[in-house]
């Protein structure tokens, strides 16, 4: 999270000095830790492997709040599902204004917290709600009027739910025109190879064959896709999140002598992160799409 907190801090500075500054900090701070033998190899590579992940989704956030307006604007972005604010808190730590709709009120009192601990709680408005009766709440809610937001994310929450076109919709109508919407969604093809690279074969036939099924019962990257062709959001991005991450086994790169694997292991991900077939088969993939003006 420090990762992520401090990249999109620095968004609208540039995130991408102060990513390899945070880089070297964490690293120098990991090299004294494990002289120090507070941490095992273990949690090195299990830390290397997250940083790897995560870096760059996390980038191209930053990306897309810097882009959705002018310089010093302030940004506004509604999170749906955004939960207990683990993006919407750093989002406002970078200056934006988030709005977090979200089922659960467990989640949004963590918010509330989290945001009041980071010194964010006027930047961040926690707001209970169904996304699936956004477009209805729009309606009587003026903290959730149509074409008020200059980005909408939906992140993890659509495979969640019964109805992700009616979301989908509630979130493209609340983004104003040229707004984006940002949707990262769990990967079921990748679930389906993970399963079958640990030998679990019938797990995995289980999985596909509900994938293969009409309608599929799981929701994917082409779904997704359809999805916005219908809404009249013109996809401009497709990226994998953990395409090589979450496949190498920790043991393998473990067994490693030394942390140039770890290096190797960034850098593959971040040529495949947009790179067709590999994207496809990541554990999370993350989709941008632009409400035309
Ligand atoms: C897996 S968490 C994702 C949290 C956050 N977006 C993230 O990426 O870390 C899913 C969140 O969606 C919320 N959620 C589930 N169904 C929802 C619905 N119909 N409307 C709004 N939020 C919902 C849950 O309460 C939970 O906080």
């Amino acid at each position: 999270m420090t990762i992520v907190l401090a990249v999109l801090a620095g968004a609208f500075v540039g995130a991408t000095a102060l990513w390899l500054a945070l880089r070297g900090a964490l690293a120098a701070g990991r090299a004294a830790a494990v002289r120090a033998g507070e941490l095992d190899k273990e949690l090195l590579v299990a830390g290397a492997r997250l940083e790897a992940s995560e870096a760059g989704f996390d980038h191209r956030l930053a990306d897309a709040v810097r882009s959705v307006a002018g310089p010093g604007a302030v940004r506004t972005v509604l999170d749906c599902g955004g939960g207990s604010g683990s993006t919407a808190v750093p989002l406002a730590q970078a200056g934006a204004r988030v709005t977090v709709l979200d089922v659960s009120p467990d989640a949004l009192a963590t918010l509330r917290r989290r945001a009041a601990d980071a010194g964010v709680e006027d930047l961040v408005r926690a707001v209970p709600g169904d996304v699936e009766a956004l477009v209805d709440l729009g309606r009587t809610m003026p903290e959730l009027a149509p074409a008020s937001f200059d980005l909408g994310l939906a992140h993890e929450v659509l495979e969640a739910i019964d109805h992700p076109q009616v979301a989908l919709a509630g979130i493209a109508a609340a983004v104003r025109p040229g707004g984006l919407v940002s949707v990262l969604i769990s990967n079921p093809v990748a679930s389906v190879l993970t399963r079958a690279l640990a030998g679990d074969v019938a797990a995995a036939l289980l999985e596909l064959r509900a994938l293969a099924a009409d309608p599929p019962a799981a929701l994917d990257v082409s779904a997704v896709r359809a999805l916005c062709d219908q809404l009249g959001l013109v996809l401009e991005q497709v990226h994998g999140v953990g395409v090589f991450t979450e496949l190498v086994p920790g043991a393998d790169l473990d067994a490693q002598p030394s942390g140039s694997d770890s290096a190797a292991l960034a850098e593959l991900e971040q040529l495949a992160t947009g790179r067709s077939p590999f994207r496809e088969i990541a554990s999370r993939v993350h989709l941008l799409a632009r409400r035309p003006s």
